[in-house]
């Protein structure tokens, strides 16, 4: 049995309905257990993202398999996803393992480069109907091991965006519209009247990476002007490693991982469960 489904799908319906399906980083067994289980919990569909450097720590099969336990388990769509890979190399070997949804993260080369990377990972990747996210700007900060400066950071621009996903096929768009992978210097300011252009320009859903750290007002505004999927990693990670350390301060002496991970995957399961509230997605399904 094979129940792991591709995110395109589940984002036209988040599309239509005027949601967002979120996308949680994962690490590891416990990390992808909360999630699977407070979507569960919600009724939402879930995208489980891994980075290359996941994919490396944990394995792209481990992966695979563990939320496959989650997705006969459960009847919610449940994806998992390539985040931010940058070489078509390491997409197809995910999508040997069955990943059904990749992002090809060419954003660092000029346009031109851009599109001949992405192109080539929708061609390979549409043959085994697995959907492809695609990025046009450069957001701030630092993702795995992906780091732009503020100097170097584009903000996606409508026009380009329409031809971008034309000359690709992409089936989703990332956006850069101000927000920044990691956590924010100063408040986060989003152009929302860019997001408006861009969103009249294409039909894709658009994807806002770097919604850590970002007020939920923001986030929710963002869904309202088309944002369709949401992608959630450093608010996740602090209160984790939060909890464990806690645990360990009052429990020095402790060396049972299952009793010093409980704390992490509980402090875990309260942002899931959050951000899944000011996605929407909940009780969709
Ligand atoms: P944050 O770490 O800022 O939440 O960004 C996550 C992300 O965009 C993953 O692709």
């Amino acid at each position: 049995m094979f129940k792991i489904v591709s995110t395109r799908e589940m984002l036209i319906k988040a599309q239509i309905e005027k949601y967002a399906v979120p996308a949680f980083n994962i690490h590891n067994l416990e990390t992808l257990q909360v999630v699977i289980e407070v979507a569960m919990e919600l009724r939402s569909p879930v995208i489980l993202a891994g980075t290359p450097s996941t994919i490396e720590y944990a394995g792209d099969n481990y992966i695979v398999a563990m939320a496959n336990v989650g997705a006969n388990k459960y009847d919610i769509p449940i994806a998992v996803h390539l985040d931010h890979f940058q070489e078509i190399d390491g997409i197809k070997g995910g999508i040997e393992a069955g990943f059904k949804s990749v992002m090809i993260d060419a954003s660092h080369k000029d346009f031109q480069g851009n599109v001949n990377t992405v192109k080539e990972v929708v061609e390979y990747a549409h043959r085994y109907d697995v959907a492809v996210e695609g990025e046009l700007g450069k957001l701030i900060g630092k993702e795995d091991s992906l780091i732009v400066e503020e100097k170097d950071s584009v903000y996606t621009d409508p026009e380009t965006a329409s031809e971008f996903i034309n000359l690709t096929g992409i089936d989703s768009l990332a956006v850069a519209i101000g927000t920044a992978h990691g956590l924010y210097k100063g408040s986060p300011k989003l152009d929302f009247l860019r997001l408006k252009k861009i969103k009249e320009k294409v039909r894709v859903p658009l994807v806002l990476h770097g919604a850590s750290d970002v007020g939920d007002e923001l986030v929710r505004k963002a869904i309202s002007l088309g944002i369709c999927k949401v992608n959630v990693a450093t608010d996740l990670k602090i209160p984790f490693a939060n909890a464990v350390k806690k645990y360990f301060k009052e429990n020095p002496n402790e060396n049972d991982i299952r009793k010093y991970m409980t704390p992490g995957k509980d402090a875990m399961r309260e942002v899931v469960k959050h951000k899944i509230m000011v996605c929407g997605s909940n009780g969709r399904y």
